[in-house]
């Protein structure tokens, strides 16, 4: 899929889904639910790197684990859900030549088809127009943008009216430069409505009310796996517990096979 189809979702008013995926597992079962867009984020950091903040994810990592992401997919490329790749801390913040380099990395060497970046720095912006122009898609991200979690924490953003009128501005500015979409995350739900309404560009938002163009969850958040769950991502099962549970039935019959090892022996010889 071109991300120029996005832009066509939000004029057909059909809801964008974008969730996140780290390995072959996570995507393919992300590309069976029928997601539009696989969001390769950075918060895998976090999720299945055991970091406390995205900081130290490094351009080799985001490339293995997208690597791994596309071998996933089972479906024809054609079929195949987006996939958008973060761009790690310190990979586009020292220049337009070293973010040219990490985004083309990505996209040469995986199926990526497009990079997202946080932020809206008159030096971020020159990084997108610079991208846009090389033939690289562009999504932008504001509000909680959590490569600035040591300046902004992990709290909600534009609570007052300049932090608002900053996020408005900003989002423009973003359009302009070329962004085909935005993610706003943690910020009030009217701001991302208004925005929806005065921008060409899909808004996906995470924690910023449900009048988006479409919305992006954490994989994980979802399935309920994470321990630490955020405010805004409402899990859609028990999946920790079920998984534990499991887990603790496997370790049950381990045990139970190895007390009686004649007892049911043409299951134990399948199960094993
Ligand atoms: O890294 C990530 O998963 C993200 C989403 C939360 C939008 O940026």
């Amino acid at each position: 899929m071109l991300t120029t189809e996005l832009v066509r979702f939000k004029e057909l008013g059909k809801q964008i889904t974008v969730l996140t995926a780290w390995d072959a597992i996570s995507s393919s079962i992300v590309e069976a639910s029928g997601a539009d867009v696989v969001l390769v984020g950075d918060s895998l950091g976090m999720v299945v790197l055991g970091h406390t903040t995205t900081l130290p994810v490094t351009l080799d990592q985001m490339l293995h684990h997208t690597q791994a992401v596309c071998r996933g997919f089972s479906k024809p490329p054609s079929k195949q859900p987006l996939v958008i790749c973060d761009l790690p801390f310190l990979s586009y913040q020292c220049g337009e030549d070293k973010a040219v380099e990490a985004a083309g990395t990505l996209l040469k060497n995986s199926c990526a088809s497009a990079v997202k970046l946080e932020g809206a720095e008159p030096e971020t912006v020159l990084v997108i127009k610079r991208l846009v122009r090389m033939g690289i898609p562009v999504m932008g991200h504001l509000g909680l943008t959590p490569q600035s979690v040591h300046q902004l924490g992990y709290k909600a953003q534009a609570r007052d009216k300049s932090g608002q009128d900053k996020i408005i501005k900003d989002s423009k500015m973003l359009q302009e430069s070329g962004c085909f979409a935005i993610v706003l995350e943690h910020i009030p739900g009217e701001i991302a409505s208004k925005l929806k309404k005065s921008l060409t560009i899909p808004v996906i938002g995470i924690g910023a009310g449900k009048d988006c163009d479409g919305q992006v969850r954490v994989t994980a958040d979802i399935l309920g796996l994470s321990s630490d769950q955020p405010p805004f991502a409402k899990p859609f099962l028990p999946g920790r517990e079920l998984c534990i549970n499991a887990l603790k039935k496997w370790i049950e019959s381990t045990n139970l096979n190895q007390e009686s090892p004649t007892t049911n022996t043409s299951q134990s010889k399948s199960d094993y």
